[in-house]
């Protein structure tokens, strides 16, 4: 790895860019990298990239990026296989967080969704499948996907304080939780992180992110940066235009601003756009504008 294609003035983020917060025993950036969509990286032809794929995960990693989000559905373990064809032997400060919770198939087009699979046995196939695709002997921050309505929360839960018990996962998050299904989680295992839909322009889980900082646990929020067309998506943009920085760089400003144990991990398939969101981190919102696009969400 190297950082010979890094251009001079692209900067590197360090603790105190936008400051860190900790996974258990792990700190890192504020700022990470979802990589659900390196496996749809494309070439100037247009066509799927391995190797574009890989450049992105290290570009992430050589301009500063500290966690990495994935998950056994990204591309059905592809994404995974990538971060490791990218950085193995991993950096001893890279976090990588990966998940399981979901049946993993190829999505039939008529379908919006993936259906969830909570159900013990098919965590434990999915864990051995995340360390094989990883290369690694424990997972450092396993994440459960989603609740299953069909299985109860407690049997999902359950597989992963298993895994843990075992050495075979380090640490554990959830994902798209109620208060409630949080409030269960950790009274099984500490919880190290949640990661629920969060932006300037939904803030439907405005109280997990409050039940996260009463208890000081990171809040990963998903779509971090694909605000909606409503009436703070567009102050978002308007704020960005005034500033003359890019929308996706309000949006993180926001978000970093909003709450210190915030950890937003835009994603993107393409190296131009991951060093817009890193470069991201450099931006900061005057009192006037947070506050205009924290009013317009509230209408
Ligand atoms: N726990 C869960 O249930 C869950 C669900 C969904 C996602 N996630 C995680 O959250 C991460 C982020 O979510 P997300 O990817 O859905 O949403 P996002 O990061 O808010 O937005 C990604 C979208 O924005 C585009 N984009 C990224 N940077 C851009 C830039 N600088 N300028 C213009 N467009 C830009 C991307 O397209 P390009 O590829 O063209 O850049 C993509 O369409 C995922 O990678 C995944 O790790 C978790």
């Amino acid at each position: 790895m190297t950082t010979e294609e890094i251009p001079m003035d692209a900067r590197t983020l360090d603790d105190t860019t936008v400051g860190t917060v900790s996974l258990g025993d792990r700190t890192v950036g504020r700022l990470g990298f979802g990589a659900m969509r390196v496996s749809s990286a494309r070439n100037a032809e247009g066509k799927r990239d391995r190797a574009e794929a890989v450049r992105l995960c290290r570009r992430a990693y050589e301009r500063g990026v500290r966690f990495f989000d994935t998950a056994d559905i990204y591309g059905l373990g592809e994404s995974e296989e990538i971060i490791a064809e990218a950085l193995h032997p991993y950096p001893d400060d890279l976090v990588i967080g990966t998940k399981a919770g979901f049946r993993p198939a190829r999505m039939d087009p008529g379908h919006a969704t993936m259906p969830p699979s909570g159900r013990p046995e098919n965590i434990r196939v999915q864990a051995e499948k995340s360390l094989t695709a990883l290369r690694l002997d424990c997972l450092p921050v396993y994440q459960v996907h989603v609740p299953d309505p069909s299985v109860p929360y407690a049997d999902t839960l359950g597989a992963f304080a298993d895994l843990q018990q075992e050495g075979k996962v380090a640490h554990i998050g959830v994902c798209n939780v109620s208060e409630a299904q949080l409030e269960l989680a950790r009274s099984m295992f500490p919880v190290v992180s949640v990661q629920n839909r969060y932006n300037a322009s939904d803030r439907a889980f405005e109280s997990v992110l409050a039940a996260c900082e009463a208890a000081g646990i990171p809040f990963l929020p998903w779509q971090p940066i694909a605000v909606q067309p409503n009436l703070a998506g567009r102050t978002v943009a308007e704020v960005a235009a005034e500033m003359g920085v890019l929308p996706q760089q309000v949006a993180l400003a926001w978000l970093f601003r909003r709450s210190p144990l915030m950890l937003p991990i835009p994603g993107t398939s393409k190296v131009a756009h991951l060093d817009d969101n890193i470069d991201g981190a450099w931006v900061s919102l005057s009192d006037e504008d947070y506050g205009r696009i924290d009013r317009a969400a509230a209408l």
